[in-house]
């Protein structure tokens, strides 16, 4: 990693002492003589070591201080004269180290040694912190009401959670969303109990308003009542969004039948959608319409399609509901009425009451599909050296 030294020292024969020295060592290096033009500068790159010479103007304390708060990547040596120094400031200004500007050149080039570690160390750990600090957002969508969405959302949970990944369900079905029923909860507190105890006071923390179900995943129930629905906005739905973001490897996003403001900031802000389809003309018509509205909203490239209660038995092909969605069916799920009202009737998803079935394996399969998808994006995005990919998929786990 290439450093950039910054030089502060309004006396000049200092300053040139120092960046001769750094010449030598072949550092990338700049002078300032005043704190704000340097400050300007360490907007512009990360790998920055800063090196403040004797100062009469300027207290090297506070400057330091500022920087080490402003600027938490950067390393800060003071180099100052022996009637200056002050090792406690120094430490507590946040100094890599305080040395005497007489001291002998081994001695500061240890130093500078010890900074760039430091710089490294942490640009190396926020990457780190960014890459994992980014969940994927999955929303499963239709138009069509009853077509699978919450019985996808809730087993899909379940699949990812045997991963090991951290997993919040956000019932988006915000009149009459079911989600947390199908997980055997009776949620105390619902999104409109954050809405009105929490985001609207200001305090806007979540955490207290998830229910846990007993494999670990998280869920953000829908209202107790159809009308408080009301209250809940696309602000709150993007605000929750960015801080879960932070706190889960996999959103899972439940929607009602149609697209309200709600669920289009959920789609917006989505890696995956997963638009449901099935071999009836009626499912059909509408998800044709639906892939027509998020190309509009330019989010057809994020539309996974999922063809479910696949059979055989209907009067329609797979092809034709390809060629009619113009879109290659992503993954499919058969029609299985036993084990999908048993798992309702226990309240327990059957991709863990029934892992044999294969209504099971074909929701593990899309599951591990996406999972797949993602890593592959994050070794893409690692190659080209992207850092902000859209895509994450380490394990995670708390
Ligand atoms: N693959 C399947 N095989 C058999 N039954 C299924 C299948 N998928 C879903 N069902 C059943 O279809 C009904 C509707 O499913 P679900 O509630 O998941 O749909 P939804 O799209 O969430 O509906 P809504 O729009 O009302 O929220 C449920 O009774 C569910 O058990
Ligand atoms: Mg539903």
């Amino acid at each position: 990693m290439r450093m950039n030294y910054l030089i502060l020292s309004e006396k000049k024969m200092y300053s040139t002492a120092i960046k001769m020295m750094l010449d030598d060592l072949k550092k990338n290096n700049k002078i300032y003589e005043i704190f704000s033009d340097l400050k300007a500068d360490l907007f512009n790159s990360k790998a920055n070591i800063v090196v403040i010479g004797p100062n009469s103007l300027q207290n090297p304390y506070e400057i330091c201080q500022e920087i080490t708060r402003s600027f938490p990547l950067t390393a800060v040596l003071l180099l100052l004269n022996s009637e200056d120094i002050d090792y406690k400031k120094g430490m507590y200004s946040g100094a890599v180290d305080v040395l005497d500007i007489e001291s002998d050149e081994q001695e500061v080039i240890d130093s500078l040694k010890k900074a760039e570690t430091v710089v490294t160390l942490k640009i190396d750990a926020d990457i780190d912190e960014d890459e994992k600090n980014n969940a994927k957002i999955i929303t499963v969508c239709s138009t069509k009401g009853g077509v699978g969405k919450t019985t996808l959302s809730v087993n899909m949970a379940v699949a990812f959670n045997k991963h090991n990944l951290k997993v919040v369900v956000i019932d988006l079905d915000l009149q009459f969303g079911d989600a947390a029923l199908l997980f055997d909860q009776q949620p105390t507190h619902t999104i409109y109990d954050w809405v009105k105890r929490s985001y609207e006071n200001g305090d806007k923390s979540y955490q207290s308003f998830v229910t846990k179900d007993k494999f670990g995943i998280d869920i953000l129930a829908a209202p107790a009542l159809p009308e408080f629905a009301e209250l809940i906005t696309g602000e709150h739905i993007t605000y929750l969004l960015e801080k879960m973001k932070k706190d889960y490897d996999v959103i899972i996003v439940d929607t009602p039948a149609a697209f309200v403001e709600t669920s289009l900031v959920a789609l917006e802000s989505s890696d995956v959608i997963l638009l449901i389809a099935s071999l009836d003309l009626p499912t059909l018509k509408n998800g044709k319409l639906a892939i027509e509205t998020l190309n509009l909203l330019g989010l057809k490239e994020k539309i996974y399609v999922i063809l479910n209660r696949d059979s055989e038995m209907a009067g329609m092909t797979r092809s034709l509901v390809e060629e009619v969605l113009e879109m290659k069916i992503f993954g499919r799920i058969p029609s299985d009425y036993h084990t999908v009202i048993s798992s309702i009737n226990k309240g327990e998803p059957f991709v863990d009451m029934a892992t044999r079935t294969p209504i099971a394996k074909a929701v593990m399969k899309i599951s591990d599909q996406l999972l797949q998808e993602g890593q592959e994006e994050v070794e893409v995005n690692r190659k080209a050296k992207k850092k902000n990919k859209l895509f994450f998929f380490q394990r995670n786990k708390k």
